[in-house]
């Protein structure tokens, strides 16, 4: 199994989108997907629940961090499809700072007995970087980091990489060696003059290009870089809980579904998938 990691210190910026994205592209692609939600907000969990494609274990997530037997048990029917809702204790954990280093080891040792029952982990992490988002990262084997186009944004690139807590490279250095960073992905795009000028400059930074999801193996120019536009129909299926490849008779999901496609595809092939 394969496990990666929604996250962004940011809010708002696409993580629970293109989680639930990547989670029902896998599925219908035939792998077996997990996916959890350590967001209190349950951004993740209220879609994929609505859809009716994936099986709700009878658990909550933060048993992933308190009590991994018993989340082990949760998913112990067969399923190819199974989230792990999240719930309100989440929010809790981080306040109980002296069983820290107990809660990456039970969502470890969870995502071990996972490993067989799944081919793709998808974790959905909340914005504030407390120890639901460390712990992920820390058994994790990917982060994926989407970013939104504006200079707050843009500023916090090096944070994504060098917050003492958080930050991926400080990850790798001193706690997970495996973890790879699929890349920033800019997403909610809009064909405005200012955005386009932020990507370009993105683009133009060889630091910044080399941590960017690229849609090719040897990018040679700023049309090689991964993009999600903003598009209403992405958020109304969100809204509504819906595959946004799957809604039918409608020309914009449509349109939409055609435009993302590759990016979803193109993390997922990064990840391992065919
Ligand atoms: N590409 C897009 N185009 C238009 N709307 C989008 C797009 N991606 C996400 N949205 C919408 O923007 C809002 C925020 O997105 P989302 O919840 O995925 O962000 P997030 O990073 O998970 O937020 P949080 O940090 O609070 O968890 C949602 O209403 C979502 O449906
Ligand atoms: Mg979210």
């Amino acid at each position: 199994m394969k496990t990666v990691v929604l996250a962004n210190q940011k809010g708002g910026v696409g993580k629970s989108a293109i989680a639930c994205l990547l989670a029902h592209w896998l599925a219908a692609q035939g792998y077996r997907v997990l996916a959890i939600d350590v967001d209190h907000q349950g951004n993740m969990t209220k879609p994929l629940t609505k859809s009716g494609k994936a099986f709700v274990a009878p658990m909550s997530a933060h048993q992933v961090f308190t009590d991994a037997a018993s989340a082990s048990n949760g998913i112990a029917e067969e399923h190819p499809f199974v989230l792990i809702p999240s719930s309100h204790e989440l929010k809790a954990l981080e306040q109980q700072r002296e069983q820290h280093n107990q809660f990456a080891r039970n969502l470890r040792v969870f995502l071990h007995h996972a490993d067989q029952r799944f081919d793709f982990c998808i974790i959905d992490t909340n914005p504030n970087p407390d120890i639901r988002v460390v712990a992920s990262l820390v058994s994790a084997d990917f982060v994926l980091s989407p970013i939104q186009l504006n200079q707050e944004a843009l500023d916090g690139i090096q944070g994504l990489l060098l917050d003492e807590r958080v930050g991926v490279e400080r990850i790798r250095e001193k706690l997970n060696p495996k973890l790879r960073f699929l890349g920033i992905l800019p997403t909610m795009v809009e064909p405005t003059p200012y955005q386009k000028e932020n990507l370009r400059q993105l683009v133009a930074s060889s630091q910044i290009r080399s941590k960017m999801v690229a849609m090719v193996d040897a990018p040679t120019g700023g049309a090689d870089y991964a993009f999600i536009p903003k598009r209403t129909a992405i958020a109304k299926a969100q809204g509504a809980g819906q595959f946004l490849a799957e809604i039918k008779g409608d020309t914009a999901a449509r349109d939409s579904w055609r435009e993302i496609q590759p990016v979803i595809a193109r993390v997922a092939q990064l990840m391992g998938a065919a």
